[in-house]
């Protein structure tokens, strides 16, 4: 069974309720009507009625049993804004600017999951990545324990001897451009729990990677990786984890036992760490364009699952981040 299917697998176990900002968008409406009927997500479209009733109608779709919620005429508007307010009023945020904040489907959704009325939250098909993962990182913030939100991307790999039977994690590949070594070790933490929680890996196995495997190079950007590995050590003794180490040895069992023979990790590494956004954005497009893997964006280190679609996403796209995003909330 693929990653994608084990992960809706788990969603059908506990449908959530997922609330989609962008709710009169139509890949949005038809993934939203797919996603129920395959009873992944209880999912909540937020936006005027009649015009995602249109865009249902057009698009042939059947969202009868869907919940719709218009900011504009809701009755909790007013709840949320004065909840907004008192979050973010020392960051200046007035009672009237928490109000028009509110009017915005993105904020409203973010509230929601804040608050307890969804159970997480999927945008992007229109936004861009920041417009959701501002508000999100302002009024969710970080999980306990967790000093930043980073992204994982599940490579599904077509060779099924890589990682675990072809599944690689990378982190991080989307959020945080220039980690320090301490926002690293926490990048990776919560990577191997994204293998663990949301892939169903029993032992993630991590490797922080450079362009030197253990003391091979000397550099300030490899001092950085080793000790980003020994915070992580420290934040997770348990985990089996190691670095620093390069592509190859991490992944290849015959070179990972010449160039770091006795590590808990080399040769078979099933999460991967990148040291900066570039390395991570560029790894995962290389494994995807050149290695033909499938791959699946998730958001981790947040208090409650939000979200991001590339504004090019399928309804397939969608329906896929629902359920990780209800398995996430589970
Ligand atoms: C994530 C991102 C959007 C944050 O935007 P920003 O405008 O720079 O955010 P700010 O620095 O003003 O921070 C806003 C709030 O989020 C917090 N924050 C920012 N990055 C954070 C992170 N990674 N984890 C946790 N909190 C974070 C800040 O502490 C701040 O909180 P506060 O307002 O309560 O003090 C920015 O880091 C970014 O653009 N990242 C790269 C995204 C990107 O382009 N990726 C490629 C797309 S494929």
């Amino acid at each position: 069974m693929s990653v994608i299917e084990r992960i809706k697998e788990k969603a059908r176990a506990n449908p959530r309720r997922i609330v989609l900002p962008e709710g009169d968008e139509p890949r949005t409406v038809e993934a939203a009507a797919r996603a129920r009927a395959e009873g992944l997500a209880l999912p909540i479209l937020l936006g005027n009625a009649a015009a995602i009733e249109a865009v249902a109608r057009h698009r042939g779709v059947d969202i009868g049993d869907i919940d719709i919620v218009d900011p504009a005429g809701s009755a909790k508007a007013g709840d949320y804004a004065q909840a907004l307010h008192e979050l973010r009023k020392a960051k200046g945020v007035t009672r009237e600017q928490a109000a028009e904040l509110v009017a915005d489907p993105m904020y409203y959704g973010i509230m929601m999951v804040k608050l307890g009325d969804a159970d997480g939250l999927v945008s992007g098909a229109v936004h861009t990545t920041g417009d959701m993962l501002r508000p999100a990182l302002q009024i969710i913030k970080t999980r306990p324990g967790m000093k930043v939100v980073s992204s994982s991307f599940l490579m599904d790999c077509p060779n099924k001897s890589l990682g675990e039977d072809g599944l690689l994690v990378y982190a991080d590949c989307v959020v945080v451009p220039c980690p320090t070594a301490e926002e690293l070790a926490h990048i990776a933490v919560a990577a191997a729990d994204t293998a663990r929680t949301l892939c169903g890996v029993r032992q993630p196995r991590v490797a922080l990677l450079s362009f030197s495997t253990k003391g091979s190079a000397k550099h300030e950007l490899v001092d950085k990786v080793r000790l980003a590995t020994e915070m992580a050590h420290a934040l997770a003794p348990e985990l089996l984890l190691d670095g620093e180490m390069q592509l190859d040895a991490a992944i290849i069992p015959e070179i990972g036992a010449s160039k770091a023979a006795g590590s808990p990790v080399a040769g078979r590494a099933n999460v991967l760490i990148f040291p900066d956004l570039q390395a991570g954005n560029i790894g995962y497009k290389l494994t995807q364009r050149i290695g033909g893997a499938e791959c699946f964006a998730v958001l981790q280190g947040l208090a409650k699952p939000c979200n991001d679609l590339s504004r090019g996403c399928s309804v397939e796209d969608i329906v896929n981040t629902i359920a990780i995003t209800a398995v996430q909330a589970g």
